[in-house]
């Protein structure tokens, strides 16, 4: 819809009307109710070793102790300034030297990791640790109580996926700090996957948590299921293999405001074009190749980092077999009923 034309007389108006902090709707509706999304997001790709080196350098210029989280944010090139990868989702990487404790807090802001580096830190989280290996998906919920510690000799990377812009929308922010470095242990490592990772569920639960119980996904389990699943070589044409992490609970999504997918694709796969609502960050875990987001091509190596906008046709070329991790705000527009997909040209 074209905005209607300005006249003296209507100009008029709107300065009068401005000063009693109003605006007449014809002249902004255009760009409030689109045809399709329009977003300052735009595609783009952090590599691994640029990011590392960085991270690196943090590490020399602050302890995790006085950073609270030494972290590294990704910011989106058309979101500078803003704290965002995507429109409503945060992504930073984190870094914890050896030795080293980043304090206890929690806050309202749900926090997903994917590690990239590093084997054998851990994360505490509601009195439990787990340790962490490279690929591991592990979950904050929302007020949960988490600090992270390296007791290994070597530096431990991953990827930090938050909701913080969503929850800045909403006014909805709160965090609280322990005070202490660590939390009181009150469960043995271990303790949430033999509840509920093992298709089993205590006899009496009935609650339907919001976030999965379970709070770390390794790697190992996750890979191996992907192996078998693509000896079937049963591959959708959009999306290789892909497979969402899910609530043992519920079925629904392992977390209420963040989806989280991997996928595999075999050596010389090229998907066909796929766009969706839910702008996507991606990390290439294992393999080669580029991906292409409407015009731009983002040519990727282990552990980069890159994103989809939303509704940007995308399409995959894995030169080496891959593996993609990836997360978006699709619970949320799921619920409201707003997330579109379209496959193939259409
Ligand atoms: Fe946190």
């Amino acid at each position: 819809m074209d905005t209607p034309a300005e006249t003296p007389a209507r100009r008029a108006f709107y300065e009068r009307i401005d000063k009693q902090n109003m605006t007449a709707l014809w002249t902004v509706m255009g760009a409030l109710i689109t045809p399709e999304p329009k977003s300052a997001c735009v595609p783009a790709l952090w590599r691994f070793d640029e990011i590392r080196a960085a991270m690196l350098e943090a590490g020399k210029l602050i302890t995790a102790k006085e950073a609270e989280r030494r972290v590294l944010v990704l910011e989106n090139p058309g979101l500078r300034g803003q704290s965002r990868i995507t429109t409503s989702l945060y992504a930073g990487v984190q870094l914890v030297i050896p030795h080293e404790v980043a304090p206890a807090h929690r806050h309202s802001q749900s926090a997903l990791r994917f590690v990239l580096e590093g084997n054998g830190a851990y994360t505490a989280v509601d009195g439990e640790r787990t340790k962490m290996h490279p690929g591991d998906f592990v979950i904050t919920p929302y007020m949960a109580w988490h600090d992270h510690g390296n007791d290994t000799d070597e530096p431990m990377f991953w990827l930090d996926g938050l909701d913080i812009p969503l929850i800045q929308f909403l006014d909805a922010s709160f965090v609280e700090r322990l005070g202490e470095d660590e939390q009181p242990i009150g469960k043995p490592e271990g303790y949430s996957m033999a509840r509920y990772g093992a298709n089993l569920m205590p006899v009496d639960q009935n609650g339907r948590t919001r976030t999965s119980p379970i709070f770390n996904y390794p790697y190992a389990r996750t890979r191996e299921a992907l192996d078998q699943l693509s000896r079937t070589g049963n591959y959708d044409p959009c999306h290789g293999i892909k497979m969402r992490y899910s609530n043992p609970a519920t079925g629904d999504h392992a977390m209420p405001t963040m989806g989280t997918f991997i996928q595999v694709l075999p050596k010389g796969f090229r998907t066909a074009h796929y766009r969706s609502t839910d702008a996507t960050v991606f990390v290439a875990m294992e393999g080669k190749g580029r991906t292409r987001v409407g015009d731009a091509t983002l040519e990727w190596g282990p552990k980069d980092i890159f994103v989809a906008p939303s509704w940007k046709p995308i399409v995959h070329e894995a030169d080496e077999e891959s593996v993609l991790f990836s997360f978006s705000d699709r619970p949320v527009q799921e619920k409201i009923g707003v997330w579109r997909e379209a496959r193939g040209n259409a």
